[in-house]
């Protein structure tokens, strides 16, 4: 089977999904039954083919069709907010991943706040004047643009960073909890699963855009939870991924509080790189990076 991998993207998240779709790329190679055709979104927008050769839209697409199944690796927007699941869609090939209208509701921190609340997930309240907050621009990825504000003097600049990345700012309390992640995959034999707990041990105020990526932060799989939490994350984690409409894999971030879970976002193109949360979740559920990716291949194709 042919499989076009899709990386890069024009947002500030480029460099994040040019390594996911690497990472993508060699495990789909390590399998002798695909064939990699690997294609970039230039920050510019412009596509390149796997030669690294500009290509127009129109040729792109052409590409994508002689491929049998599209493993989009775009973090961010313009990417995972939908708009290239649209454009698989108006093509007609099928892909891995969430289609058009769950990227959309997912990528927007502001409309899944009000889709989690609604299945009885919670999440951070509104700050109405009280510190510390957190600003964060609704749809953007790897916390870019995401700051803590302990008084009110730093929260006109950090405003203004967060509308950079979108025109849409939430300001939320500080959530004091442990930061726990999970991932949930829909098969290719059509049965949905849940990865082990992944809990991020920061030494900073927040797991932010370099921290994530420049390896100090330490990921803790499993997460040490009790089994009552355990089943509340499954339960919590499964019912966001069904309310949005996911389909392969998603990651689901909570902050486990002493209140219990309050999400944090939903990602529905989840980093994906050797370091990343998901390749290790799930191989510590006993299901390796490069069986994970064939199944998302297989799950696409039906
Ligand atoms: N948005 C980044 C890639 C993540 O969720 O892992
Ligand atoms: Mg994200």
């Amino acid at each position: 089977t042919r499989v076009a991998v899709i990386g890069g993207g024009e947002n500030p998240e480029h460099d994040v999904s040019l390594a996911s779709a690497a990472s993508v790329c060699s495990a789909l190679r390590s399998h002798d039954r695909f064939e990699v055709v690997a294609l970039t979104i230039q920050r510019d927008g412009r596509w390149t083919d796997a030669r690294g050769a500009r290509i127009t839209l129109a040729e792109a697409v052409d590409e994508l069709q002689r491929c049998g199944v599209v493993f989009p690796v775009v973090h961010g927007p313009r990417g995972e907010d939908g708009t290239l699941a649209a454009l698989l869609d108006l093509a007609h090939v099928p892909y891995v991943g969430s289609g058009l209208r769950a990227g959309a509701l997912a990528m927007d921190k502001v409309t899944t706040k009000l889709i989690a609340e609604s299945v009885g997930v919670r999440t951070a309240r509104a700050a109405r004047g009280t510190f510390p907050a957190v600003v964060k621009p609704s749809a953007a990825g790897s916390s870019f643009g995401v700051a803590r504000v302990d008084d009110e003097s730093e929260l006109t600049a950090a405003l203004e960073v967060a509308r950079g990345f979108d025109d849409r700012v939430l300001v939320e309390e500080y959530i004091v909890g442990r930061e726990i992640d999970v991932a949930v995959v829909t098969r290719a034999d059509g049965s949905r699963m849940v990865s082990a707990p992944l809990e991020i041990v920061v030494s900073g105020a927040v797991f932010d855009s370099e921290t994530k990526y420049d390896g100090t932060a330490d990921f803790r799989v499993p997460a040490a939870l009790t089994p009552a939490q355990q089943s509340d994350l499954e339960r919590q984690a499964l019912a966001v991924y069904d309310a949005l409409g996911c389909s392969g894999v998603a990651r689901v971030d909570f902050f486990l509080t002493h209140n219990g879970f309050v999400l944090n976002e939903v990602n529905t193109v989840p980093g994906l790189t050797a370091r990343s949360q998901v390749p290790r979740m799930f191989e510590a559920t006993g299901i390796p990076y490069a069986e994970l990716v064939a199944d998302l291949v297989d799950a696409a194709l039906g």
